[in-house]
């Protein structure tokens, strides 16, 4: 789906998650970072950028925490509404934190307030298993929900370290099933990190909704990456899925997500060097 162009003063129209469907069939490549500020928000969106994340991993990259178990559906709500100030076409996905979706009612109040107060027009969650009934319940209220399996940061402490899932041919088949299921329960999207790149191509052939991977290879629907891994500003450990795109670059900010975007659309990011195999 091509950008149009906000530079000239014209108003772009808005992404939708029709849209996102309508990309994955057409075979275009949904490019998504994430934000955190209405700044940075403006300078992805005037990218071209299709979808923005606001995700949790604000509590390590803009808190400096060293997980994103701190965060809270208040610290959500607030960096919600600031980046929904600053972007006016991409579409707006809003991270539900740490146990704010331990139960169905819990995470229809959580969805809630992060649609109502912080600009989300999806919600992200983790994991499959016992939040299937999680995810049901929010699509039977119209909640948009997009899911996410692989490396689940919010597990970090029962899988051991921020390490590659589904190398073993069970872990492969579970991931598979869940992915499975979690579009049967009714998400309208799958966020894929740190898989396995034959493994996740076959995760977004087997699925209908899109699969956005994130180390997860190619062959998905779209890509998505911290922005700061993007801007080369993470402080400490790099992941070598990532790449700093503001590295040499005259742009700017908005050049680097430019040429990120670019990257994504023609096939050239990931390279084989950030390709899990
Ligand atoms: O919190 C986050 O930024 C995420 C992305 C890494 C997908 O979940």
């Amino acid at each position: 789906m091509k950008a149009s162009n906000s530079k000239h003063g014209k108003q772009p129209k808005p992404v939708t998650v029709t849209d996102l469907y309508a990309m994955k069939a057409d075979g275009h490549k949904i490019v998504s970072v994430t934000a955190y500020d209405a700044s940075f928000a403006a300078q992805v969106d005037a990218a071209g950028i299709d979808l923005v994340l606001v995700g949790d991993s604000l509590g390590m990259v803009v808190q400096g925490h060293d997980s994103t178990l701190p965060v809270t559906v208040a610290d959500m709500v607030y960096h919600g509404a600031a980046v929904r100030r600053g972007i006016r076409r991409a579409f707006l996905v809003v991270d539900m934190p740490f146990l704010s979706y331990a139960s169905p009612q819990a995470a229809i109040q959580s969805a809630g307030r992060l649609m109502r107060d912080g600009g989300a027009q999806m919600v992200k969650l983790e994991r499959a298993g016992l939040v299937l009934p999680v995810i049901e319940a929010l699509a039977q209220q119209h909640i948009p929900v997009c899911a996410h399996l692989g490396l689940t940061p919010q597990s970090i402490h029962k899988i051991g370290g921020y390490r590659v899932q589904g190398r073993s041919d069970d872990g492969a088949q579970q991931l598979l099933a869940d992915a499975r299921a979690v579009q049967a329960a009714g998400a309208d999207l799958l966020v894929v990190e740190c898989v396995p790149a034959a493994l996740a191509s076959e995760i977004s052939h087997a699925l209908a909704i899109p699969v956005i991977g994130i180390g997860a290879g190619l062959d998905v629907d779209g890509q998505v990456l911290v922005l700061y891994d993007v801007l080369g500003i993470t402080a400490g450990h790099k992941p070598r899925f990532s790449r700093d795109f503001l590295a040499g670059q005259n742009g700017g900010v908005t050049g680097a997500l430019e040429d990120y975007a670019q990257a994504v659309r023609s096939g050239q990011f990931p390279a084989p060097e950030h390709i899990i195999a």
